[in-house]
């Protein structure tokens, strides 16, 4: 009988005579332990079923790491092509057919053994599931932060796609929402563009600290084996190690800073979404019928659901976030088994916020912008007030005494003659010693006004466009960075698969 064929032949107890009698035991007798799995907390230790998320990452960690075991005459090639073959098997079979187990980890070993019999067990050499499972989180989770990175670009393309067609869009702009100065709604929108910006930034920042290998730290204190941990990370397409076995067993900082990226982006997307439940009701902006709702009882309401979801996705990010640094803070070192309650934190994070990036991003580019309400609205509320304190500030009035005056008249109104009157009052002189009349009125019209701020970055249409061209330099930047990253990633999956077909 070979070593590999899984037989119920012989009983315990001879087994345990030929154990007790010197005889080489069989190694079948040894395969599975499951002396701390059966209790009662059998299903609140177990995280296999969450797991799911990285089932395709540990099958791409154990081939590597049987191809560099095999490599470094750990393990020899016909183990190592039974084991890559068994994993074939249970990759095809999928997740929902492993055995039970605490973990994927377990339960794939389980499954290869039960495959190739007890020599399946040489694929955990060298290893502990403290470094497997370090390695598949950040396996995993350098492809949804990729992910989530390239739904940042498709929204500001959006963005600055939406912002183009709409520079010379004359509207309110608001603080503490109370209008302010008029503005455009291509300086408005060109705003979240360049916010989202820096969230593809930070996202594309903590790629780089992601994709590093923990693989062969072993359960924190290195192994006696001779392991090469750059070819496995090589193999798996990382960018290097996470050096210090202890470190690299223990560290989920990256976690942190993934989900607190995943979370500022939200925050950035919360805040288009509130302003465009407001814009909805003022009717400066109607959704797309595929981006709202409708009352169950009240047959004339379309509301702005989907973006009241997306301002409620930041709760959640922030919430996840939190919990994530709960759970880790004051953990000692080096592995404890609050971390199995750590990394669901990041991907329910990263995965709700790309959702409701994709859904903020369908939004804007489907919204149909009222334009005319939105120019109509652009004077209310004497907005234009700042611009003429500006004219007498340039007239060589002191600005708090410009200021003065301006709000004088805007106790009486909002044109030429309250302006009048409050020079007149303030300044003891006719208004036009200082301005003429018509630059005033130039100034109290809501174009005009807007023209004029045309310094960089400022809503003027010119100003407008010159952010855009340079946003979309920046998006196409991005993009090739995402680009090149994916094809790294793309190149070890295909050079894995390569070296894995060489034994199997
Ligand atoms: N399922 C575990 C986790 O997610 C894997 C590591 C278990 N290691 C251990 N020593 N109990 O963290």
């Amino acid at each position: 009988m070979t070593d590999e064929e899984d037989s119920e032949d012989g009983s315990e107890a001879q087994r345990a005579s030929k154990r007790s009698s010197g005889e080489r035991s069989d190694p079948r007798d040894v395969v599975r332990r499951e002396r701390f799995s059966g209790g009662p907390a059998r299903d609140f230790l177990s995280s296999l079923a969450a797991d799911e998320r990285i089932f395709a990452a540990d099958l791409a960690v154990d081939r590597a790491h049987v191809v560099m075991l095999a490599e470094q005459d750990i393990v020899d090639e016909a183990d190592a092509a039974a084991i890559l073959e068994a994993l074939a098997d249970v990759e095809a079979a999928g997740h929902g057919e492993l055995p039970d187990g605490e973990d994927v980890h377990a339960a794939i070993e389980t499954a290869v053994i039960d495959r190739v019999g007890a020599r399946g067990g040489r694929m955990h050499t060298a290893r502990s599931r403290n470094d497997e499972v370090a390695t598949c989180i950040r396996y995993r989770l350098r492809e949804d932060v990729l992910d989530v990175a390239e739904a940042t670009l498709a929204a500001r393309e959006v963005l600055a796609d939406a912002a183009a067609d709409h520079t010379d869009t004359v509207m309110p702009g608001f603080t503490h929402l109370q209008p302010a100065q008029p503005t455009t709604l291509g300086h408005y929108l060109s705003s979240y563009e360049s916010a989202l910006a820096r969230d593809t930034d930070r996202l594309l920042d903590a790629y780089e600290r992601v994709n590093r290998s923990p693989l062969g730290a072993a359960a924190f204190a290195g192994t006696p084996f001779d392991v090469d941990r750059e070819r496995t990370a090589e193999l798996l397409g990382f960018d290097g190690l996470v050096v210090n076995s202890m470190d690299a067993a223990s560290a989920r900082d990256f976690l942190v800073e993934t989900t607190a990226a995943a979370a500022t982006l939200a925050t950035t997307l919360s805040g288009l979404a509130e302003d465009l439940v407001v814009y909805s009701t003022q009717g400066y902006v109607e959704l797309a019928d595929e981006y709202a709702s409708t009352s169950s009882i009240m047959p004339q309401k379309k509301n702005p659901d989907t973006m009241e979801l997306v301002r409620g996705t930041a709760g959640d990010a922030a919430a996840g976030l939190n919990g994530l640094l709960s759970t880790l803070k004051g953990l000692p070192r080096a592995y404890n088994r609050d971390l199995q309650r750590a990394h669901p934190h990041a991907f329910e994070a990263v995965e709700a916020v790309e959702a409701a990036t994709e859904v903020a991003a369908g939004a804007v580019a489907t919204a149909d912008w009222r334009t005319e309400a939105l120019s109509a609205a652009a004077g209310e509320g004497f907005s234009t007030a700042t611009g003429v304190a500006d004219l007498l500030a340039m007239a060589g009035v002191p600005f708090r005494t410009a200021h003065e005056v301006v709000a004088r008249a805007a106790e009486e109104g909002s044109d030429y003659a309250a302006c009048e009157a409050a020079a007149e009052a303030v300044l003891s002189e006719s208004l036009d010693a200082y301005v003429d009349r018509e630059a005033v009125e130039a100034a109290l019209d809501p174009e005009t006004s807007v023209a004029s701020r045309d310094s960089v970055g400022g809503p003027a249409p010119a100003a407008v466009e010159n952010a855009l061209a340079e946003a979309r330099d920046d998006i196409d930047a991005d993009a090739a960075a995402v680009e090149s990253r994916r094809a790294d990633l793309a190149a070890a999956e295909n050079g894995l698969e390569a070296e894995v077909a060489t034994y199997v």
